[in-house]
């Protein structure tokens, strides 16, 4: 068995601040409304015509990510793709990463958990990587929302949570065992599927043909839906059961956390759990406040900038933690 660590990361996100004031404009919300139920002062929302798809975000933030890891493209032997806004119905982005970058024809897997999306997809990678089957993979995690939501007062409940951006990690092969991730734990209770959901479009539920015949402006179907009550109550208890599940796993307690970087869905949930593990400001890493949440995003884009602010380092107890829609949920114990 080898071990897997994270050798390198990478995020972009589209330069277009969108503030909460801005959206005040188009819908019945208000700056005071978002930061106190959400945390959030702003989000990015790509531009039409710039260029920015799923999948190039994620190319931009992958490019850090291999550089980073002082390796050539031509030596990532497998990608992983987490988003739930792909470019295509199908195929995946996976592929278009693999052309885009110019990589030879390894493996490319698309992974649709969401906002657990990226700890799920990190631990596919660890485990390719334990067996000994892959060294380099790339992992991304990539977001394109606001072309997809409700920018109405019907939709204000969603809407003003949700931003563009990407994130990426090269997950590497290491001989050192003391390091790396030490154990991912992943769930799901697909009980509550549609309580976060995007019904259409959707085999399920209606002949294409009709769907584009019915061009019905109180259709909702296409936008996601989020009984945000209900989701944050399941998120701050499955949050904090699969933190404890590693730490267990792991022989460690919450004193023994460097940094967390929990899954950026609201802030509140966020401070939630950092009370809860009696963690101080300065081991929770959050940037919901300029992101918003960037679903599988968000995690790659948050522990990025919290490396490179140095609030990361050799030999700290890093905590992932994911929540969202499916439910999954999922956290990543890792020695860095
Ligand atoms: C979404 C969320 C912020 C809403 O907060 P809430 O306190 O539950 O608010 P409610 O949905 O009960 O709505 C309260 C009122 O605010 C209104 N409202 C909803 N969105 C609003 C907005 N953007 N601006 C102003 N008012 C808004 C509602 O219409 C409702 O009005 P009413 O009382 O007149 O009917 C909160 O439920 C939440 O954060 N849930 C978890 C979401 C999450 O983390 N999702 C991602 C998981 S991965």
């Amino acid at each position: 068995m080898y071990n897997a660590k994270i050798a390198g990361l990478g995020y972009y996100v589209p330069e277009n601040v969108v503030t909460n004031d801005d959206l005040s404009k188009v819908m019945d919300t208000s700056d005071e409304w978002i930061q106190e139920r959400t945390g959030i002062k702003e989000r990015r929302h790509v531009i039409n015509g710039d260029g920015d798809t799923t999948t190039a975000m994620g190319v931009k933030a992958a490019k850090v990510a291999i550089e980073r890891a002082g390796i050539d493209k031509d030596e990532i032997d497998f990608i992983i793709f987490a988003t739930l806004s792909p470019d295509y119905y199908f195929p995946g982005p996976g592929v278009l990463v693999q052309r885009d970058l110019g990589i030879k024809t390894v493996g490319a897997l698309d992974v649709r958990n969401q906002c657990s999306g990226f700890v799920y997809a990190l631990s596919v990678a660890d485990q390719f990587v334990k067996t000994g089957m892959y060294k380099n993979i790339l992992v991304i995690g990539s977001e394109l929302h606001s072309r997809g939501l409700d920018m109405t007062t019907r939709g204000r409940g969603v809407s003003v949570i949700f931003g563009d951006g990407a994130g990426a990690a090269v997950v590497t092969r290491s001989e050192d065992n003391s390091k790396g991730i030490l154990s991912t734990h992943l769930h799901s209770e697909g009980q509550h599927a549609e309580e976060l959901s995007l019904i259409a479009p959707g085999m399920g539920q209606r002949w294409v043909l009709d769907i584009i015949d019915d061009n019905d402006p109180d259709d909702t179907s296409y936008y996601p839906y989020m009984n945000g009550q209900f989701v944050f109550k399941n998120a701050v208890v499955r949050f904090s059961e699969v933190i404890m599940e590693g730490l267990k796993t792991n022989g460690l307690t919450a004193d023994d956390i460097d940094m967390l970087v929990p899954h950026q869905a609201n802030l509140r949930i966020s401070q939630f759990v950092q009370k809860k593990f009696g963690l101080s400001d300065d081991q929770v890493y959050n940037n919901i406040m300029k992101y918003g949440n960037t679903t599988a995003a968000s995690i790659p884009i948050a522990l990025t900038e919290a490396w490179e602010e140095g609030k990361i380092k050799e030999g700290d107890t890093v905590v992932l933690a994911a929540f969202g829609s499916g439910f999954t949920w999922g956290s990543a114990i890792i020695k860095w």
